[in-house]
C-alpha cells in the first residue's frame, strides 16, 4: 500500500516535473523567439511578426514563397514592406525609383545572395548565384570573360543559336500542324546553347536521357516555391526526417549536380590546357593558376555549382519565355501577321535570322519585350542580400536582410503603361521606331543583373523570328488557349498544345 502511494506520488512528481519543464522550455524558446524578433529602429513597416509558432497563419501557400498577399501590403505600409517569411527577414520594394536605388546603388551594397537550407544542402555557397563576396567576384568575373570568349557577343554565338534553330525548326515541322506540346522541345533546343558553350556538345531531341535531366529541371522549378521546401527552409531539421516532395527536389539536384560532376570529369580525361574547348576546360586551366593560393575561389565545388547554374538558369528561363510568346501569337493573330510581314520584308524566306536584323525589325523586337512585360517570369526577382548595415529612403536595413523587388508592380504599373493587362507591342513604339522604356526590368539591374541577360536576347530573337519565318501559331481546332500560369519559381504557362501551321 504504502509502496504503491510512493510510487504514485514519484509518477505525479514526475508528471508534473516534465510540465513544468516543458512549460519552462515553451516560455524560454518564446523569449528567445521576442529577442530575435525585435525590430530595429527605422526597420521598414509591415505585418506583425508573430511568434514562430503563429507564422504560418499569415503567410499564403497559393504564393511562391508563401508571401502573405492577402493584406494590400503597399496601401498599408508603404513602398517598403517588412515581411517575415519565418526565419527570414525581408523586405519588399516596390516603385522604380526604390528599385534602382537598392539594387545599383553600390552605397547600399544589396549585393549579396540569401541562402535559404535547400540550396545549400547543394550549393554550400558556391558557384554563381548563391555565392556572395569576393567568392562571387571571381566566379562572375571569370564566367563573364569566358562566356565572351566562346562567343558572347561575337558572330560564333549566332551561329550556334542559327543552327540549333534550324533543328528545332526541323523538329516542329514533323509535327505537319497537328496540336503538339511544344515544351521539352524548346527547353532542349534552349538548354543546347548554353550546354554548347559549357559542355561542348549539343543533345538530340529524342535523347532519352537529357529529356529526363530537363524534366527534373522543371520539376525542380515549380516544387521548390511550394509549401513543403518553404516548411523546410524553416523547419530543415525536423523535415529532412520527413518524407514529402521537398525530398524529391533534393533527390532531383542531387541528379542534376551529379550529371555536370560527370560531364566534368569526362572533359579532365581528354583535357588539353593549350585548346580549351568550353567553359569546363577553360576553368580547369584557371584552377591550375591557382593551386598554391588557399585563399582562391577556383576549386572543384565552384566549377561544378558555376557550371550547374550556368545550366538550369540558361535553360528554364528562356524556353519559358519562348513558350509565352507562341501563347501570345496564338491569341493575337493580327500581332503575329504583322511579325510575319515585317520578317518578310526584312529577312525573306531562305536566310536564317540573326541579330543584325534586330535593329531593322522595331515591332519584332517590340513583340519580343512585351511578351517578357505580359509573361513577367520572375514576379519578385531574385532575392539579394544587404552585406552591410544600410539606410534607404529613411528607413533602416541591417546586414543579412532580404530584399525584394515587385517586378510585376513594375511591368503592370497603370501610370507606366497603356493598357497594363493587355498584350499591346505599341508600349515598345514610337513613330515605328523601337522605343526602350525605363520600366522594363526583366532581368534586373545593378552589379548582380542577370548574368545571362545578352545571350538570352539573342537567343529569344533568333528562335522567335525563326518560328514566326516558318510557322503560323493557333490554337487546335475547338479549343481555347490559356493565359493561366503555373506556380513555380519561374512562372510558366500552364502546358498547352498548339498547332505550327507550315507558312506556304
Ligand atoms: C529570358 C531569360 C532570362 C531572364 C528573364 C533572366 C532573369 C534573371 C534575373 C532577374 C536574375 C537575378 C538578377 C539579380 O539578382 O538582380 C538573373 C540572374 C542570373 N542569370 Fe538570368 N535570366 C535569363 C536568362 C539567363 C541565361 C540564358 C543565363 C545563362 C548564362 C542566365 C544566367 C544567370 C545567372 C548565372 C544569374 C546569377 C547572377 C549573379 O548572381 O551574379 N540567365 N537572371
Ligand atoms: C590568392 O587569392 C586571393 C583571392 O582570390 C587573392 O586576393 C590574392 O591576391 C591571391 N594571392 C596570390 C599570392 O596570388
Ligand atoms: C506586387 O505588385 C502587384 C501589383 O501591384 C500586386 O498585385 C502584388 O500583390 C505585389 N506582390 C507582392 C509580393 O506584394
Amino acid at each position: 500500500m504504502l509502496a504503491a502511494l510512493g510510487s504514485l506520488a514519484a509518477a505525479l512528481w514526475a508528471g508534473l516535473h516534465l510540465k513544468t519543464l516543458l512549460l519552462a522550455a515553451f516560455i524560454f524558446l518564446c523569449f528567445l523567439d521576442y529577442l530575435r524578433n525585435r525590430r530595429p529602429k527605422n526597420y521598414p513597416p509591415g505585418p506583425p511578426r508573430l511568434p514562430f509558432f503563429c507564422m504560418f497563419f499569415q503567410m499564403d501557400f497559393e504564393q511562391p514563397f508563401g508571401i502573405p498577399l492577402r493584406v494590400r501590403l503597399v496601401e498599408k505600409y508603404g513602398n517598403m514592406v517588412s515581411l517575415d517569411l519565418g526565419p527570414i527577414h525581408s523586405v519588399l520594394v516596390t516603385g522604380l525609383p526604390l528599385i534602382k536605388e537598392v539594387l545599383s546603388n553600390p552605397d547600399h551594397g544589396v549585393v549579396n545572395r540569401p541562402v535559404v537550407p535547400l540550396r545549400k544542402l547543394i550549393f554550400k555557397r558556391s558557384g554563381l548565384f548563391l555565392s556572395s563576396g569576393q567568392e562571387w567576384k571571381e566566379q562572375r568575373r571569370f564566367a563573364l570573360t569566358t562566356l565572351r570568349n566562346f562567343g558572347l557577343g561575337k558572330k560564333s554565338l549566332d551561329e550556334r543559336i542559327q543552327e540549333e534553330a534550324r533543328n528545332l525548326v526541323e523538329a516542329i515541322q514533323e509535327e505537319k500542324g497537328q496540336p503538339f506540346d511544344p515544351q521539352f522541345k524548346i527547353s532542349n533546343a534552349v538548354s543546347n546553347i548554353i550546354c554548347s558553350i559549357t559542355f561542348g556538345e549539343r543533345f538530340e531531341y529524342d535523347n532519352v536521357q537529357f529529356q529526363e535531366l530537363l524534366k527534373l529541371v522543371d520539376e525542380v522549378t515549380h516544387l521548390e516555391v511550394g509549401l513543403w521546401c518553404l516548411l523546410y527552409n524553416i523547419l530543415p531539421w525536423i523535415m529532412k526526417f520527413l518524407p514529402g516532395p521537398h525530398q524529391t527536389v533534393i533527390r532531383d539536384w542531387k541528379k542534376l549536380k551529379m550529371f555536370v560532376s560527370q560531364v566534368i570529369e569526362n572533359h579532365k580525361k581528354d583535357w588539353n590546357p593549350d585548346e580549351p574547348r568550353d567553359f569546363i576546360d577553360a576553368y580547369l586551366k584557371e584552377m591550375t593558376k591557382h593551386t598554391s593560393n588557399l585563399s582562391s575561389s577556383f576549386d572543384e565545388e565552384n566549377l561544378v555549382c558555376s557550371t550547374l547554374d550556368l545550366f538550369f538558369a540558361g535553360t528554364e528561363t528562356t524556353s519559358t519565355t519562348l513558350r509565352w510568346a507562341l501563347l501570345y501569337m496564338a491569341t493575337n493573330p493580327e500581332i503575329q501577321e504583322k511579325v510575319q510581314a515585317e520578317i518578310d520584308k526584312v529577312i525573306g524566306q531562305s536566310q536564317v535570322p540573326s541579330t543584325a536584323n534586330r535593329d531593322h525589325m522595331p515591332y519584332t523586337n517590340a513583340v519580343i519585350h512585351e511578351v517578357q512585360r505580359m509573361a513577367n517570369i520572375l514576379p519578385i526577382n531574385a532575392g539579394r542580400e544587404v552585406a552591410f548595415d544600410t539606410n534607404v529612403d529613411g528607413y533602416f536595413l541591417p546586414k543579412g536582410t532580404m530584399i525584394l523587388t515587385n517586378l510585376t508592380a513594375l511591368h503592370r504599373d497603370p501610370k507606366e503603361w497603356a493598357t497594363p493587362d493587355t498584350f499591346n507591342p505599341e508600349h515598345f513604339l514610337e513613330n515605328g521606331q523601337f522605343k526602350k522604356r525605363e520600366s522594363f526590368l526583366p532581368f534586373s539591374i545593378g552589379k548582380r543583373v542577370c548574368l545571362g541577360e545578352q545571350l538570352a536576347r539573342a537567343e529569344l530573337f533568333i528562335f522567335f523570328t525563326s518560328f514566326l519565318q516558318k510557322f503560323t501559331f493557333r490554337a487546335p481546332p475547338n479549343e481555347k488557349l490559356s493565359l493561366k500560369f503555373r506556380m513555380g519559381a519561374v512562372l510558366s504557362p500552364v502546358s498547352y498544345r498548339i498547332c505550327a501551321v507550315p507558312r506556304e
